[in-house]
């Protein structure tokens, strides 16, 4: 079967490392073919629409989408909305796995997709002098996101530690926290415990080797995910995969469009050819997956985006 994969580079080095990790998964002779679309702030401003129904309508029918990064400004843009947002939205993509390996750690945060801080409900109240956000959290969303963290800690070495902030959010926390334990509870091999999230970024600083699978909400798991790729060698090797329950799946370094070593031909290309790797996973190529993953960890960057895509590529 072949699968159809869509391509939006995006924003910024999004241009540069995702034709690298393109690059890559041609070389390997699979049955995939590609088509690429649009999105962005480049596209927002050339187009008015930061997500054209064109690029949406390509992915709806795709196996798998590879995706680059995007620039959002700091402050409100009349009609744009992050393109990265809808599409986890959109396709109800509600868990996000975010592997960090190197340094003796092996750990995969699986951070919930859809709802919380990001469920876009902000507003100003007093003229502007007060601004509130609305934590959206759902015993739906909370239970399946612990389900999946519960399979993947299954798989692995079947410890989950479950990440929330249940002293003082005792609503949302609480929430999560109650249908996470009852939902890991159904998982008697698994070692579960609970973790304060301030607690949590300590003890990955102090200690990463500890952890195996973590599971928390939105914010929480955006934050971590990037203080667990600082442990690694940063975000030059930190993939990402937003899944649902079909298809398309979505696959994405961690990094942003970094405007500030964008057209340089500079930035590191691995997060985007790890994030690739797990596209292969999702689409049952493992074996490629393995061997894709294994020679990018073993190649430095040594400051050419297109060098190390190349050097990557004569291993495979
Ligand atoms: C991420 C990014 C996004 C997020 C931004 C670009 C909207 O930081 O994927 O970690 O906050 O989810
Ligand atoms: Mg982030």
């Amino acid at each position: 079967m072949v699968a159809a994969i869509t391509v939006i580079p995006g924003d910024g080095i999004g241009q540069e490392v995702i034709p690298a990790a393109q690059a890559v998964l041609a070389a390997l002779d699979l049955p995939l073919v590609f088509q690429q679309a649009e999105a962005g702030f480049g596209t927002f401003e050339y187009w008015g629409d930061a997500l054209p129904s064109e690029t949406l309508a390509m992915c709806a029918a795709s196996d798998a989408v590879l995706f680059g990064a995007t620039s959002s400004p700091m402050t409100k843009v009349a009609g744009y909305h992050s393109p990265i947002l809808s599409l986890r939205r959109h396709f109800d993509l509600f868990a996000n796995l975010r592997p960090t390996v190197g340094n003796g750690i092996d750990l995969l945060i699986v951070r919930e997709n859809t709802e919380g801080l990001y469920s876009g409900r902000e507003r100003l109240e007093d003229g502007g002098a007060t601004a509130i956000a609305e934590r959206v959290i759902t015993a739906r969303a909370s239970a399946r996101i612990v389900r999946l963290a519960c399979e993947y800690a299954s798989q692995r070495r079947g410890r989950l530690t479950l990440v929330h902030k249940a002293n003082v959010l005792k609503e949302t926390c609480g929430l999560f926290r109650q249908v996470g334990l009852d939902v890991a509870s159904e998982y008697p091999d698994l070692i579960v415990e609970e973790m304060l999230v301030d607690a949590a970024a300590m003890r990955l600083v102090f200690n990463p080797v500890r952890f195996d699978v973590i599971v928390t909400t939105n914010l929480f798991g955006d934050i971590l995910s990037d203080l667990a790729a600082g442990l690694t060698g940063g975000l030059g090797v930190a993939p990402s995969a937003n899944i649902g329950t079909g298809r398309p799946a979505l696959f994405e370094p961690v990094h942003g469009s970094a405007p500030d070593i964008a057209g340089q031909g500079v930035a590191d290309p691995r997060a985007a050819i790890l994030s690739a790797a797990m596209l292969l996973d999702f689409l049952g190529h493992t074996d490629e997956a393995r061997t894709v993953r294994r020679v990018t960890y073993d190649t430095p960057h040594t400051g050419g985006t297109e060098r190390t895509c190349q050097a990557i590529i004569d291993r495979l």
